[in-house]
């Protein structure tokens, strides 16, 4: 069974919570915040403060994805704002193994993302230590990308990788997925979806979600 993380990113901010628990409503399980900084991506976007406010009437998971440099500096800050999971990308931890170790003595969860160009090799080193991995289907920074093919090959190597090891980690990825491409993920082995703007662009949010399992189980 997948889980499906709907993006803030392409959520309207004015309206943040009532889009919020549309998605919620509709049985996504996994809220997927996309935090970026304006330097280690070219966008900015929010901080603990929002998801924070979000915490107290949002009982999905709360995913918070860092597309920041210095991660290690704002990792408390997500923890008390009330996050479950929290993602920081390899390309930017000098000391990744370390970076994981701080998010996991808050009691939580730690992933590591990969942007499209960095190779599994790269981290190798900490699959046991992580409980999810981020493969990115597009270059981060912004919503609504075409979804990057090559990706495919890459998510099968990290899926025989996690299998080969007996290791029990998520593959989630994130990047122009949508309902149409979704059976093609999960088939290399994702199984946490994140999808933006297919999401909350959608006419119908409940149709898509459905829409999007279905597929996603061919
Ligand atoms: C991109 C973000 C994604 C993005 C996904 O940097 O990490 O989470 O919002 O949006 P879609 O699904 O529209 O590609
Ligand atoms: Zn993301």
């Amino acid at each position: 069974m997948i889980k499906l993380a709907p993006s803030i990113l392409s959520a309207d901010f004015a309206r943040l919570l009532e889009d919020v628990k549309k998605v919620e409503n509709a049985g996504c399980e996994y809220l997927h915040i996309d935090v970026m900084d304006g330097h280690f991506v070219p966008n900015i976007t929010l901080g603990p403060g929002i998801v924070k406010s979000l915490r107290k009437d949002v009982n999905m998971v709360f995913d918070a994805h860092l597309m920041i440099e210095n991660p290690d500096l704002y990792i408390k800050d997500f923890v008390d704002a009330g996050c479950d999971l929290i993602v920081v990308h390899q390309e930017a931890c000098t000391h990744l193994h370390r970076t994981i170790q701080n998010i996991k003595s808050y009691g939580i969860k730690a992933g590591v993302a990969l942007n499209p160009a960095t190779p599994i090799e790269s981290i190798k080193h900490v699959l046991s230590e992580v409980d999810m991995v981020l493969i990115m289907t597009v270059n981060p920074g912004f919503g609504g990308q075409s979804f990057i093919e090559g990706m495919v090959p890459k998510i099968e190597e990290l899926k025989e990788l996690i299998d080969s090891k007996g290791l029990s980690v998520d593959i989630q990825v994130d990047g122009g997925i949508k309902p149409s491409n979704v059976d093609k993920v999960v088939k290399a082995g994702a199984n946490i979806i994140v999808a933006g703007s297919a999401i909350f662009n959608s006419e119908d949010i409940p149709t898509t979600v459905k829409l999007f399992r279905e597929n996603a189980s061919k």
